[in-house]
């Protein structure tokens, strides 16, 4: 039998780590790097002893270990999410919905999606103030909620309105509960869990709705929307998805995709406007109809602000070797996206902007992994990265965004991801109409 070896770590009492780790994570984080190197093991509550990575070999590793060796760690999710949610199912089964759910998160049905986002944003940005400071991160969130709604659920109409509603407040709770023991007995309706089992029901009952009204749609096999794709949608042994299955993993795309995607950018609005000279040619560049900065751009604001500073893996077998490490079966190991993407050694002069390290130059695999990565990298990563793409697009063409040579923001955790933690702010002004977004004018007329 192999014998255990973790890495060193720091041997105060759990609830005093757990303290530390609650209170300034990411200062944790980089002062066990600089004293254990790229591993260490801590031990806090919830997770127990856990072993941190940031060391490119082993990330890549452990990403290309099979799901049956190393898988994601199931905490309430499943719960909250539903039990056939992304973050609930493994093996067999999360491999066949993956195969069933990639195909409408890349090519040609992500640019069918281009032009909702472009409406939503123009719509949202129609109403923004000129020259009055405001935080940013309240409009992205409505812009990408409603880029979710319509190009994933499909939903129109009613049923956007009161998910619309509904689906904030739903994702909000779920997501504190997510973090919480699970009671042994029933609170009652009154108990956080009993509120988020009533507006699961709620959830439930426009969902069936739309998918009622999708089935009865002549024109179902010409629609774009994820929804109609999964109504459609076979596996190779011809079975399809239960209305369970679309109900539960609808729910999973929109909560893992809505605030990640705002929080990301909220932060490009940051640090664009501590950085005038990347800003004053990202307007030129959008002018000229390109996008190559921009797009390094958006690598950059990942890297430096990642919104999710790490994910999780569960060991399932005894004795897993791991570049230097040996690990017992149930070993918690996160890997520290923000430590990985802080390295010196990966990206010279790691803690400034800069985007053109990106320009002409397509990021590492398991060295750049905002989107985690292996089996169960992120499966909306293509799709956010068009919708961030679209919504600064629209914001540069139609807008000048005033640089400040105030501090940058701080980190600020939403508990799931990290925001800036003044929202953003910007100041903005409008265009000259000519330079607008093309259909700028109708839109915003008909969204006023
Ligand atoms: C900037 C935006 C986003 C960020 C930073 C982000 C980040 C992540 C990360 C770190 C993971 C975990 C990967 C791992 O464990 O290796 C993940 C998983 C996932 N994300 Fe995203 N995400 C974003 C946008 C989206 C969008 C737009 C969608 C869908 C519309 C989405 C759907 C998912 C799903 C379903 C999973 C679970 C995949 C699985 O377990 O197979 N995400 N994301």
């Amino acid at each position: 039998m192999n014998t255990v070896t973790l890495p060193d770590g720091p041997s105060l009492p759990r609830f005093v780590q757990g303290g530390v780790a609650l209170a300034a994570p990411l200062w944790m984080m980089r002062r066990l790097r600089e004293r254990y190197g790229s591993a260490f093991t801590i031990n806090i509550p919830v997770f127990g002893e856990a072993v941190v990575i940031s060391d490119p070999a082993e990330v890549k590793q452990l990403f290309m270990t099979s799901p049956e060796l190393a898988d994601i760690l199931d905490i309430n999710l499943g719960l909250v999410l539903g039990p056939n949610s992304f973050f609930a199912i493994s093996g067999d089964a999360h491999k066949k919905q993956r195969k069933l759910l990639t195909p409408p998160f890349h090519g040609r049905r992500l640019r069918a999606y281009e032009a909702i986002i472009e409406e939503e944003a123009v719509r949202e940005m129609a109403v923004w103030p000129e020259g009055r400071e405001f935080a940013t991160l309240g409009p992205m969130m409505r812009i990408t909620l409603n880029a979710i709604l319509r190009a994933v659920f499909g939903a129109d109409g009613d049923e956007l309105a009161e998910l619309r509603t509904l689906l904030p407040a739903m994702v909000k709770l779920g997501s504190r509960l997510v973090a919480l023991p699970i009671p042994r007995t029933d609170l009652g309706r009154w108990s956080p869990w009993g509120r988020a089992h009533a507006y699961r029901r709620e959830y439930d009952a426009i969902i069936d709705r739309l998918i009622a009204a999708a089935r009865q749609d002549p024109r179902l096999d010409e629609r774009d929307d994820v929804l109609a794709l999964m109504l459609q949608s076979q596996c190779d042994d011809g079975s399809g998805m239960s209305r369970d299955e679309i109900s539960d993993q609808l729910l999973t795309l929109l909560t893992a995709g809505h605030e990640t995607t705002a929080t990301t950018l909220a932060w490009a609005v940051e640090r664009l406007r501590r950085h005038p000279a990347v800003l004053r040619r990202l307007a030129d560049e959008a002018d000229a109809d390109e996008s190559q900065l921009r797009e390094a751009t958006i690598l950059e604001v990942q890297r430096v602000r990642p919104v999710i500073d790490g994910t999780l893996r569960k060991v399932r077998v005894p004795g897993l070797r791991l570049g230097r490490w040996t690990l017992p079966e149930g070993q918690v190991v996160l890997v520290s996206i923000y430590l990985i993407h802080r390295d010196e050694a990966l990206f010279p002069n790691a803690r400034s902007f800069d985007p053109d390290r990106f320009v002409d130059a397509r990021p590492d695999t398991y060295q750049w992994i905002p989107f985690g990565g292996g089996v169960r990298r992120c499966i909306g990563a293509a799709f956010a990265h068009m919708e961030m793409n679209v919504v600064l697009r629209t914001l540069l063409r139609d807008f000048t965004l005033e640089p400040t040579s105030e501090r940058g923001e701080r980190w600020h955790s939403r508990g799931v991801a990290y925001c800036p933690a003044k929202g953003g702010r910007a100041v903005v002004h409008r265009r000259a109409e000519e330079r607008q977004s093309p259909d700028h004018a109708a839109r915003a007329e008909a969204a006023a």
